[in-house]
């Protein structure tokens, strides 16, 4: 066992520092719903969470675990995609994790697309606050393949210096591609 955490858990650690009680914060790929119930239980019953997928399943699956484990009543599920965000919230967010690739369990074909997925990171960009922070945990290699990584390496390098601070965190000498950290803080 490492002591260096890997993507998901480096994820958590930045979202505990800036996300705060009463906050909103959107799960943008919410799957099987653990990040979902992650952003609930931190932000309480005065915060509020938009969760998104594109695969009714997804948003099932989440439903149920949100009442498996008595979630606050905080979370609007919303059954499309992230790249249009923007069209579903209103006012600012404090958070937003994005955790691209495809449902484990799932469809493959269903998986993240660059495009869309580029499209959202900017949406969500305009939506944060001023210290609020996106976490996109980026997986590449197997069915995945390296276009989205690459894609979304390359934007986020463009992203405005002076808008922005953007941190990855790669395991350099590893097999099989572990996942990528990518985070953008607003200033
Ligand atoms: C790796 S899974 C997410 C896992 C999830 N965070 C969890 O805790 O279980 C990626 C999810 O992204 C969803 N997805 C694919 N394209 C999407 C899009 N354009 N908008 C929103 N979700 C999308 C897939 O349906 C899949 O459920």
């Amino acid at each position: 066992m490492s002591a260096l955490k890997n993507a998901l858990l480096l994820s958590h650690e930045y979202i505990k520092k800036v996300l705060k009680e009463g906050n909103t914060a959107v799960d943008a790929t919410c799957g099987n719903g653990h990040d979902t119930l992650f952003l609930s239980e931190i932000v309480g019953r005065s915060g509020r969470v938009f969760a998104f997928d594109i695969q009714e399943n997804a948003i099932e699956s989440t439903r149920a675990r949100l009442f498996e484990y008595n979630a606050p009543d905080n979370t609007t599920l919303i059954l499309d995609g992230h790249e249009h965000m923007n069209q579903h919230i209103t006012g600012m967010v404090r958070a937003v994790m994005f955790n691209f690739g495809y449902l484990p369990g799932g469809d493959h074909q269903k998986a993240t697309q660059t495009e869309t997925s580029i499209a959202a990171v900017r949406s969500a960009m305009h939506l944060l606050s001023s210290g609020g922070i996106i976490t996109l945990c980026i997986y590449s290699g197997g069915d995945t393949g390296f276009s989205e990584r690459d894609g979304l390496l390359a934007f986020c390098k463009s992203i405005d210096p002076n808008e922005f601070f953007v941190l990855s965190h790669e395991f350099i000498n590893q097999e099989n591609n572990p996942p990528i950290l990518v985070c953008i803080e607003k200033k």
